[in-house]
């Protein structure tokens, strides 16, 4: 994916502000809603090294994640104390071990193959790290690689866009019902109100989309 942002000098410049460090709030309170199965595979796009990720798998789950930064990729790797197995394609470095498969390298270059019997994808500041342009094709990319009906728990972002410049990047709940449209319907589970340090109100918001 071409984009104007260089993630890979944010991660050589440790200017990784995104990273929470601990499990998202949105993922331990509603991840209940899928009823997955106790073992179910979840999908990660734009995965930095997201604490997340270790979270789903201590309560059992498969992971599958994707991300652009060796950096990231290494620093989960190491924080996580699991020992993959690595191979190289054409397009990844792949990352294996039991429970997690993490590929290094661009999202747009993922299969539907690399993807079978994913039950969930979280989009935590994935959607909202792309830029206006590229929304549509990570969109397009990621309906064509995820098994048809697959769930996405997505948290967006809402602000005046005008008054920063991102990422993450404003996008509002009529783009995202619009990008998904006609094959997925967008329902807001949650609404939150926060306030940026310049005063700058930010609309965080927890929504299904299936
Ligand atoms: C805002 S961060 C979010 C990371 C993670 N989801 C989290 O919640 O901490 C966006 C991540 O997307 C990665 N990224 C950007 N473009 C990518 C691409 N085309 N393919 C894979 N990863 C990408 C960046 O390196 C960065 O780690």
């Amino acid at each position: 994916m071409k984009q104007t942002i260089n993630w890979q000098q944010r991660w050589t410049d440790n200017s990784i502000r995104f990273h929470e460090g601990k499990v998202n709030k949105f993922l331990a309170n509603y991840i209940d809603q899928f009823a997955l199965n106790p073992a179910a595979t979840i999908f990660f796009p734009l995965c930095g090294k997201s604490y997340d990720m270790q979270w789903c798998i201590d309560r059992g789950y498969k992971v599958i994640g994707v991300e652009l930064s060796e950096i990231a990729v290494q620093d989960f790797i190491s924080e996580s104390k699991i020992g993959f197995e690595k191979h190289s394609t054409d397009s990844f470095n792949i990352y294996r071990s039991e429970h997690i498969t993490l590929y290094q390298g661009d999202y747009m270059g993922l299969t539907a193959a690399d993807l079978e019997g994913c039950q969930l994808v979280f989009d935590r500041a994935a959607i909202i790290a792309i830029e206006a342009f590229n929304r549509r094709s990570y969109v397009e990319q990621l309906i064509s690689i995820i098994p048809k009906s697959t769930p996405i728990l997505m948290i967006s972002r809402e602000y005046d866009q005008r008054s920063r410049s991102g990422p993450p990047f404003s996008v509002p709940l009529s783009e995202i019902q619009q990008l998904f449209s006609p094959s997925y319907l967008c329902r807001v589970l949650e609404d939150e109100q926060l306030s940026g340090a310049d005063g700058l109100q930010v609309l965080q918001r927890a929504l299904i989309i299936s």
